[in-house]
């Protein structure tokens, strides 16, 4: 018995002696040029370049109820709603899918169904900082996205699902869901069905 002991009090030391092993930096030391390194890290600024003021969307937001309140700093211009519309593809379709409806291939196997955001809720009732504080703070079961995507990006998303999301779900539904199949077909998305 004591023997078991003192093994498993051992094997608890390993990965702390495993970090002072001879090769235990080996990963570290590539090529690759690390942020701030020397003069290749750092690049120098192109000639004629002004500095600029930062930009309105860094302001910070430190909680849902802040987010709540928030102004959306970015205009829904065609261009912010498109590029929310790829960064809604990439990260929030698989759960709350093409449809918006929080029908999405891991939403289902959700126990909390994500909510729909084609909802009369999400579009017109809650305010745009709702949607933002979502992506940043997640919710009891969504993630937060705050660390994959800038502020901005969220913001963009913002007006993607405001001004885009709407007439987006109808004609991804009209193509891609098949009321006698009972399904939706994803082969353009690179799905199986
Ligand atoms: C891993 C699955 C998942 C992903 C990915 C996901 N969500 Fe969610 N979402 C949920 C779930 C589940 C809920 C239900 C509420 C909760 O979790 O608190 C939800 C709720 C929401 C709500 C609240 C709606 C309301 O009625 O208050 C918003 C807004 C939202 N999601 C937006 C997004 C956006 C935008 C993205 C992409 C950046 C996204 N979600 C990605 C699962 C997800």
């Amino acid at each position: 018995m004591k023997k078991i002991r003192l093994i498993a009090a051992l094997a608890l030391l390993v990965p702390g002696a495993a970090m002072a092993w001879p090769w235990s930096t080996d990963m570290m030391d590539q090529i690759s040029i690390k942020p701030q390194h020397g003069p290749m890290g750092v690049r120098p600024f192109p000639e004629h370049s002004v500095p600029i003021p930062s930009t309105k969307t860094s302001m910070r937001i430190a909680s849902m109820d802040e987010a709540e309140n928030a102004k959306n700093p970015v205009p829904a211009t065609p261009e912010s709603i498109h590029n929310g519309q790829k960064l809604f593809e990439i990260i929030c379709t698989p759960c709350h899918n093409y449809s918006g409806k929080g029908d999405g291939p891991v939403g289902m196997k959700l126990t909390l169904q994500p909510f729909d955001l084609t909802s009369d809720r999400v579009q017109h009732e809650v305010t745009e900082g709702h949607i933002f504080g979502y992506m940043t703070f997640g919710g009891a079961i969504m993630p937060s996205y705050a660390n994959d995507l800038y502020p901005n990006e969220r913001w963009d998303i913002v007006n993607f699902v405001r001004h885009g999301l709407l007439q987006y779900s109808q004609e991804w539904l009209k193509t891609h869901y098949s009321a006698d199949k009972g399904h939706y077909d994803y082969t353009d998305k690179g799905g199986k069905q």
